[in-house]
């Protein structure tokens, strides 16, 4: 699946945004919340996904880069989140932010920075939905990527293997024309792509 990450596109027009997602092969619309603290910027929140819901039939991937998870995720399923990802280093009591997120009907993810092992969410994998795997340090979009984080993918898809598991893996930041088949290659199910695939330089049909 294709994720197309919001963060790339003309922020005066995110209700076409949503169209050329649909256009061009996206299956899910990612969206990234920045809170100025977990990550130096700050993007958009709640108000502005509950705008954009009724413009689009696609699931709502929302990729929480904020501290404090715990405070944003009832009013963000409320707007209208159909998937909604913390960091693992955001957030101490996971297992009570995945149950809380389950219980308000969505889809509940795990996300990991570069410098943070898969090892390190080994407990919550039989809990999540998805986990997301930065390859880039979160916070902005055309960043390059980390080629080193590619090989989580694979070995967090070897894991759920072994422990007979069903989330899906995602891959996150600096996914581009150029190494998109290296990180199609390692085996996720979704990849995230902001400013590539807002350029038109994603050749997401053809990979
Ligand atoms: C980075 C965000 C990404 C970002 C990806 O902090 O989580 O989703 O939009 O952008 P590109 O694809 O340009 O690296
Ligand atoms: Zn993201």
């Amino acid at each position: 699946m294709l994720a197309p990450s919001l963060l790339s596109a003309d922020f005066s027009d995110l209700k076409s945004a949503l169209q050329t997602v649909e256009q061009n092969g996206g299956s899910v619309v990612h969206i990234d919340v920045m809170d100025g603290i977990f990550v130096p910027q700050i993007s958009y929140g709640q108000p502005v996904v509950q705008s954009l819901r009724p413009h689009s039939k696609l699931p709502f991937d929302v990729h929480l880069m904020v501290e404090k998870p715990e405070n944003q995720v009832d009013s963000f399923a409320e707007a209208g989140a159909d998937w909604i990802t913390f960091h693992h280093e955001a957030c101490v009591h996971s297992h009570r932010l995945i149950q809380r997120i389950h219980s308000l009907g969505k889809k509940a993810g795990i996300s990991i920075v570069p410098s943070t092992p898969v090892q390190a969410v080994s407990e919550l994998l039989e809990y999540v939905d998805l986990v997301l795997i930065m390859t880039v340090n979160p916070g902005f979009g055309g960043q390059k990527l980390i080629p080193s984080c590619v090989r989580k993918i694979q070995e967090l898809a070897e894991i759920r293997r072994e422990r007979n598991l069903d989330f899906l893996i995602s891959v996150d930041g600096g996914v581009n024309g150029q190494t998109l088949d290296s990180v199609l290659a390692a085996g996720p199910d979704v990849v995230v792509s902001g400013s590539a695939f807002f350029s038109g330089k994603l050749n997401w049909k053809n990979s």
